[in-house]
């Protein structure tokens, strides 16, 4: 459920007309809505309780600093991937004991920063990452709290392009490497173990990849604790589906997925740590295109829109799809034709839909892309010297800038012309 409904003929975002907000900010955009992302996240929170447990947004979907200050003020934590993330939490004012540090190609720098900044723990992916960390750590005068991310190798029958739990993917160690992984980071003096991390991949419509990767984890943790290892904390991951169809898709809800790991893990003692980014802010955005042109083409029309491939690049990277409106919604039983709905950039790759269901549209009209709050203005780029488009942020019947159109000469002026020239 999602707060992007018509109301009177217009759709609206919380109690914004969507329209309203497209003639202040100008298209394209995106926009958020706050009662959606807070809805998503203390649904995770309340399926999780009677467990120890924090809730660490996965801000990679969606990292505008409004935004995390949005969840932060509920109680959620962070999972970062980058020192860039790590600045982000913080200046939305996430304590660093909410902040953990996921990722395969951690830099030194990266590890400084989080140590000296404070850090709730590092999902530690290779061996000599964890050579490399307890070294840090060393030359700071501390210890790492660290987690070591297994591979269970299960199959989350997902896009081959988001699965991370197979043991043919880049991530963590194999399983069945784990004792001895474990018994090395144990003799680094810079390290502290203190649980077991697992991310099997992103947009699972399905609980039993995860209920299989738990199981494996829960075995583990008794291996390890008779090794010798204080195994208290669990971090599942995130990877949770978001329906991105009005159909009849029912990726299963977090409550379902709450109870799972309360029978597979709730006896463990440990607390638990998830990860979701895609189903708390997923459905909490939209990005609103203007149509430019209505072109016929030889046995198609398309529509050209103002937004490209550079602001939402889901369907041209994985073949996504994503329901896309009119603003001004269509009479009932208004007649739909088929439109190809493509991009300015020159790519035939910039098609966001081919061949889909839409009433007649003019040049002018407004469009917005449903499910685009997760992974879409983070994965923006300015190709083509389009700018970034702008965000905003909606709070029942108020709405504000976050994130500002840069100007042309703001863009231009980031290059520099060498001496020479
Ligand atoms: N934790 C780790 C370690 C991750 O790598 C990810 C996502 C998450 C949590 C959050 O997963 P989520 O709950 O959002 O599924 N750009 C792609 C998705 C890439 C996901 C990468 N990792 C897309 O647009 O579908």
């Amino acid at each position: 459920m999602d707060h992007f409904l018509y109301q009177g003929g217009a759709l609206h975002a919380e109690d914004v007309p969507v329209a309203e907000i497209a003639a202040a900010v100008g298209t394209p955009f995106y926009v958020y809505s706050t009662a959606t992302l807070e809805r998503h996240y203390r649904l995770f929170d309340e399926a999780l309780a009677g467990m120890e447990h924090l809730v660490c947004y996965a801000m990679k979907a969606a990292s505008n600093i409004a935004i995390l200050k949005t969840l932060a003020r509920l109680g959620a934590g962070m999972d970062v991937v980058s020192g860039g993330e790590y600045l982000r939490a913080r200046a939305a004012g996430v304590p660093g004991e909410r902040i953990v540090f996921s990722g395969v190609g951690k830099t030194r720098d990266e590890m400084r920063l989080a140590l000296e900044g404070g850090i709730r723990q590092f999902n530690v992916e290779s061996e000599p990452e964890m050579e490399a960390l307890s070294e840090v750590a060393i030359s700071l005068g501390l210890r790492a709290p660290i987690t070591v991310r297994v591979n269970p190798d299960v199959d989350a029958k997902t896009h081959a392009k988001i699965a991370t739990g197979k043991s043919e993917n880049k991530f963590g160690i194999p399983i069945s490497r784990a004792r001895e992984v474990y018994a090395h980071a144990a003799r680094l003096p810079g390290l502290e173990v203190i649980g077991i991390d697992v991310h099997i991949g992103s947009q699972l419509t399905d609980l039993e990849p995860f209920r299989l990767a738990y199981q494996k984890l829960a075995d583990l943790t008794h291996v390890l604790r008779r090794d010798g290892h204080d195994i208290r904390r669990l971090d599942l991951g995130g990877g949770l589906g978001i329906p991105y169809t009005s159909g009849n898709e029912a990726p299963p809800l977090p409550s379902q997925y709450g109870a799972m790991i309360r029978e597979v893990l709730g006896d463990l003692d440990c607390e638990i740590e998830i990860e979701p980014g895609r189903l708390i802010a997923g459905n909490a955005g939209l990005m609103v295109s203007e149509i430019i042109y209505v072109k016929s083409g030889e046995g198609r029309d398309f529509l050209i829109l103002d937004g490209a491939m550079n602001d939402l690049i889901r369907p041209a990277m994985y073949d996504a799809w994503h329901d896309i409106i009119p603003v001004v919604q269509p009479e009932p039983g208004a007649e739909q034709r088929p439109y190809d709905i493509v991009g300015p950039v020159c790519e035939s790759g910039d098609t966001f839909a081919r061949q889909r269901m839409m009433p007649q549209l003019s040049p002018g009209d407004l469009v917005a892309f449903r499910s685009a709050g997760a992974y879409g203005a983070v994965m923006a780029s300015e190709y083509n010297t389009r700018p970034l488009i702008p965000e905003v942020l909606v709070n029942g019947q108020e709405f504000a800038i976050i994130r500002a159109r840069p100007t042309f000469d703001e863009i231009l002026n980031r290059d520099t012309i060498p001496e020479w020239l």
